[in-house]
């Protein structure tokens, strides 16, 4: 694959897709421990054909962006998160953990050593980072692997979501993509294996993503293929569902804490699809989707309607504001939330 140039981008114009570019970081695990680490030109890999990734799933990932500020310089946004839920990811599928400091070092060297890549300021775009690490021993029975490919490679990326900030509608879904006790709370390749045929039927039917119900009843709001859900409630509570087999998403956290900038309650609660009336405004809240406005989710074949299917609700609005401002270092957020690079 033909090396990417910072002159092949319209930067305004960016989709959410790969592009090779110059350098990525990989480290590996051997007896115990891993190794020095750094970065690599070669964007492909020599793997065993029996390595324990390709069929027992030891897969973790992460996604993180990098922003370019106004003064030119380069914010990642809280990459110690990614580092704790890397780990957490990790102990689910038995694999060893990634010290904290060299995976915030290494999301810096990545993002130093393809900084011509980094979007610029104002085109809203950013240089999305992924990190993960596979199993590679060669194996047949079913075991953890001893040896292991931790690699972080970026990508520049535009909205995830077809709209941006624009609302487009979702579906219910009758297939789950985790289950109580499975590995929903994990970002897990697996995970988004399971997504892709409910992902599929939704994209077909129209829609932007299947939204998953609770893996027991099909009642209550999961979340969606690539992204945690939010409501607000007519009464001034920034809602999002609280279950055990949805990823701890780490924009959900920062805006549990924004909301109350704007008056809001936040709350994680039981949130059902039969009860949506209580909502004046939705959306979904990620790395990649950073806040995309949910219009309508319909749920067998009953369309519902949040604050409008074309314009963008109040609170949306302000919550997108400020957390996007935080990010590309517009405006102070919270100690520790954006790190310079
Ligand atoms: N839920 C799923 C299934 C995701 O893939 C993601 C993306 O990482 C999220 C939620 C949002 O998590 P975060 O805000 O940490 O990116
Ligand atoms: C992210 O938001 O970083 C994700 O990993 C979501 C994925 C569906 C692109």
């Amino acid at each position: 694959m033909a090396k990417a140039q910072p002159s092949d981008f319209d930067w305004n114009k960016l989709g959410f897709g790969y592009h090779d570019l110059p350098y990525r970081y990989r480290a590996y695990y051997k007896d115990g421990q891993w190794s020095q680490g750094g970065l690599e030109e070669d964007s492909s890999m020599a793997v065993n054909e029996a390595a324990q990734a390709f069929h027992y799933g030891q897969e973790v990932f992460e996604g993180l962006k990098a922003y370019r500020r106004e003064d030119g310089g380069v914010n990642v946004f809280r990459p110690d998160m990614n580092a704790k839920r890397i780990n957490t990811s990790a102990d689910r599928l038995k694999m060893p953990h990634i010290p904290e400091e060299m995976f915030v070092d290494a999301v810096k060297q990545v993002v130093k050593a393809n900084q011509d890549f980094v979007p610029p300021y104002g085109t809203g775009a950013t240089l999305y980072l992924r990190p993960f690490y596979f199993g590679t021993t060669p194996m047949v029975g079913v075991h953890p692997a001893d040896e292991y490919t931790f690699e972080i490679f970026a990508t520049p990326v535009g909205a995830y979501y077809p709209g941006g900030l624009t609302p487009t509608s979702y579906v219910t879904s009758d297939y789950d993509r985790a289950a109580h006790g499975g590995t929903g709370a994990a970002k897990v390749a697996g995970n988004y294996g399971s997504s892709l045929l409910p992902g599929d039927l939704a994209h077909k039917g129209g829609y932007s993503d299947a939204v998953y119900l609770d893996p027991r009843l099909h009642e209550n709001i999961e979340e969606l293929g690539g992204a945690n859900f939010f409501g607000i409630t007519k009464d001034g509570r920034f809602q999002t569902p609280k279950s055990p087999s949805i990823l701890p998403s780490i924009t959900k956290f920062s805006l549990l804490e924004l909301s109350k900038e704007f008056g809001l309650l936040p709350e994680q609660t039981t949130i059902s699809v039969y009860d949506l009336d209580r909502f004046s405004e939705a959306g979904a809240m990620g790395t990649a989707a950073v806040i995309s406005p949910v219009g309508s989710i319909t749920h067998h074949g009953h369309k519902h309607v949040f604050y409008s299917e074309t314009e963008v609700g109040p609170y949306t609005t302000k919550l997108y504001n400020r957390l996007t401002a935080i990010q590309f270092g517009d405006e102070k957020g919270p100690e520790g939330w954006a790190v310079d690079v």
